[in-house]
């Protein structure tokens, strides 16, 4: 079965020589049994007819926000569809969407829609590499769009480069591999803890550290959004986390999120142990707020629960755990044992000494350290993006445990 089957698709045909590509498009997606509805700027029917697209999506083709038949309800068709696919796309609709111009069906349509938006560019290779060209395709992808990238080869001005519509068939690959992965972790439960602990010295004061909890929400978010149903357990951060399949529990002591994680992990399938639990916490804490005093001042600590050592003891042999190891110094000889002393089945690494790397900023560069030793090093990028890797990790580790 096509995971298109049913998938209900918008293409947005843009006025680009690409356009006649869109034919093949069509009977592609109609093929994989998608049902298709076509937009069209005024400009792309110069380049291809709506009479042969709608023949080809039996729907018929929309070309304005207004038609012979009336008003098209531009917000009940972004609503509608499953993905919407501007292909091809030129660099003046590009312009437009990047800055919220709303002048045409295909513009108000993509403002009103809520599923995800896959955009394939086609133009020459000048006004492809042009800063204003790029800065707006990257302010796309950061709104959230999915690209698919041009091709290399001779352009319709008889140029040379970059600037291609994406085939087809790449397109249909692209929506393809996105819903497959949109139901990836379907039927799984997952748990994750994230963000650092808190340990009381008083009523006023704690021990805590630096981590944000970033790095923990973003994987639950990734988790959730490929179908997982997940259990994230956070220690105190301004983060606020709102997706219908992540069960929040918020914590905030290091002996709190053991009880948290040690009652829910016997109904996962996997976990991945993201937060930054404090080793030790005061071993008296004082009912009253601490006044000064004239003398030095000792606080007396002792260790708090290890939760990963815990899970690990506990894990059977179907469920998968990952633990994250920040390290300053010997930093894959400390993650390797950790990984063996913990029980884990994938291990972490980031070290504070990559700029880039830590508490408190966006990006991430990781080191994913398996049980036979190999290991997998990953450029720095944005911390979204290496919950994605991670995540993609976890997903082999839950397929060689089945
Ligand atoms: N961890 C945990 N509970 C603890 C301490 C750590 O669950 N009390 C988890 C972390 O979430 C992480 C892994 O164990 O996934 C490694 O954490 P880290 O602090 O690097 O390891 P420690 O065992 O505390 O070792 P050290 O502080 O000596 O480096």
């Amino acid at each position: 079965m096509s995971v298109l089957e049913q998938k209900k698709i918008i293409l947005g045909i843009c006025g680009s020589i690409a356009a006649y590509k869109t034919a093949h498009l069509t009977r592609l997606l109609v093929k994989a049994q998608a049902e298709v509805k076509i937009l069209m700027t005024p400009a792309a029917q110069q380049f291809i007819t709506p009479l042969t697209l709608s023949t080809l999506a039996k729907n018929p083709v929309l070309s304005s926000v207004q038609s012979e038949e009336g008003w098209n309800n531009h917000v009940e068709l972004g609503l509608w569809a499953d993905a919407m696919v501007i292909a091809p796309i030129t660099a003046t609709t590009l312009a437009k969407l990047a800055h919220g111009i709303c002048d045409n069906i295909i513009t108000a349509v993509y403002l009103s829609a809520r599923c995800p938006v896959f955009f394939a560019p086609a133009m020459d290779v000048d006004m492809w590499l042009h800063p204003a060209t790029q800065s707006n395709v990257n302010l796309l992808q950061y709104y959230g769009n999915h690209l698919i990238p041009v091709g290399y080869g001779e352009l319709a001005s008889g140029l040379i480069g970059e600037g291609r519509m994406a085939e087809p068939e790449v397109i249909v690959q692209q929506l393809n591999e996105f819903f497959q992965q949109k139901y990836q972790f379907e039927g799984k439960k997952i748990l994750v803890t994230a963000g650092p602990t808190y340990e009381a010295i008083d009523p006023v004061r704690f021990i805590g550290n630096r981590s944000s909890g970033k790095m923990g929400v973003y994987l639950a978010e990734a988790l959730a959004a490929r179908g997982a149903m997940v259990e994230l357990i956070l220690g105190p951060s301004p983060l606020q986390v709102q997706h219908p399949n992540i069960k929040l529990t918020r914590i905030e002591g290091a002996e709190q999120m053991f009880q948290a994680a040690i009652s829910l992990f016997p109904n996962v399938d996997a976990a991945i142990m993201a937060a930054a639990v404090a080793d030790y916490r005061p071993k008296f804490v004082s009912a009253q707020k601490i006044k000064k005093a004239n003398h030095e001042m000792t606080i007396e600590l002792e260790r708090t629960p290890d939760i990963a050592a815990a899970l690990g003891k506990i894990k059977t042999e179907h469920q998968v755990l990952i633990g994250f190891a920040l390290e300053t110094n010997n930093e894959l000889e400390n993650a390797q044992s950790k990984l063996m002393r913990k029980n884990f089945d994938m291990i972490v690494l980031n070290s504070l000494q990559d700029e880039g790397a830590g508490f408190h900023v966006d990006t991430n560069k990781i080191t994913l350290i398996y049980k036979n030793g190999e290991t997998k090093a990953f450029e720095l990028k944005s911390k979204k993006i290496v919950a994605l890797d991670i995540i993609q990790a976890l997903h082999l580790l839950m397929n060689e445990k089945k």
